[in-house]
């Protein structure tokens, strides 16, 4: 599709909230709200997918996303889905990480996520900031992804592994 977060953000790394900030996103972050329950909760694929891209996500053609994905809440600008891809119900695509934040007042972490063509998000999976979702790769059922997955891969578990590698016909080569 030729779009990537990695344009805006050069480099991967920590990025503060004053940083957003400072580039005028509030306008941005007020859409992304005001969108929110119906790229959830809309009866369509098709819609979904309209009210993501009104909230900022960047999508390709021919995208799927099921019910209730949590995709980018507070900086969706910072996911890109790439055509064909599937995002299933539940999973959650994470572009923030306040976790330190809150515990004791560290920094705030942002990042890209990048769900390459034809990849698929199996159901209630979270996707943490700074991964790339390979082309054509699975995620599995309920799992929690911190590293990039390489291309034609199934991956599951909590953190995610690689559990197969496959060919560009999905027939699986190697366990
Ligand atoms: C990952 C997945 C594609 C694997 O399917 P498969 O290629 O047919 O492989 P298998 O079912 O033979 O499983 C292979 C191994 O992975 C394990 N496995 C399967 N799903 C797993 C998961 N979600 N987490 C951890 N391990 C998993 C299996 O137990 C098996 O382990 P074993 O080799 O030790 O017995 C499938 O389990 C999955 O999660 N699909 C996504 C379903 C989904 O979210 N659908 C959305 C609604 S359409």
């Amino acid at each position: 599709m030729g779009i990537s977060c990695l344009d805006i953000f050069p480099g991967r790394g920590v990025m503060r909230d004053s940083d957003f900030k400072a580039r005028g996103k509030v306008r941005k972050r007020i859409l992304s709200v005001i969108f929110l329950l119906p790229a959830w909760f809309s009866p369509h694929s098709k819609l979904r997918v309209i009210f993501h891209r009104l909230r900022g996500v960047k999508i390709g053609k021919n995208v799927e996303f099921r019910y209730f994905c949590i995709i980018g809440n507070v900086h969706p600008y910072l996911i890109t889905i790439e055509d064909e891809a599937v995002v299933t119900a539940g999973s959650v695509l994470l572009e923030h990480d306040n976790a330190h934040y809150y515990a004791h007042g560290g920094e705030v972490n942002f990042g890209p996520v990048v769900v390459k063509k034809r990849s698929f998000v199996g159901i209630h999976s979270v996707i943490m900031p700074n991964v790339t979702i390979g082309e054509r790769a699975i995620v599995a059922t309920n799992s929690v992804v911190a590293d990039d997955v390489p291309p034609d891969t199934v991956v599951g578990g909590i953190p995610a592994r690689v559990m197969k590698s496959l060919d560009q016909g999905n027939e699986i080569i190697k366990y």
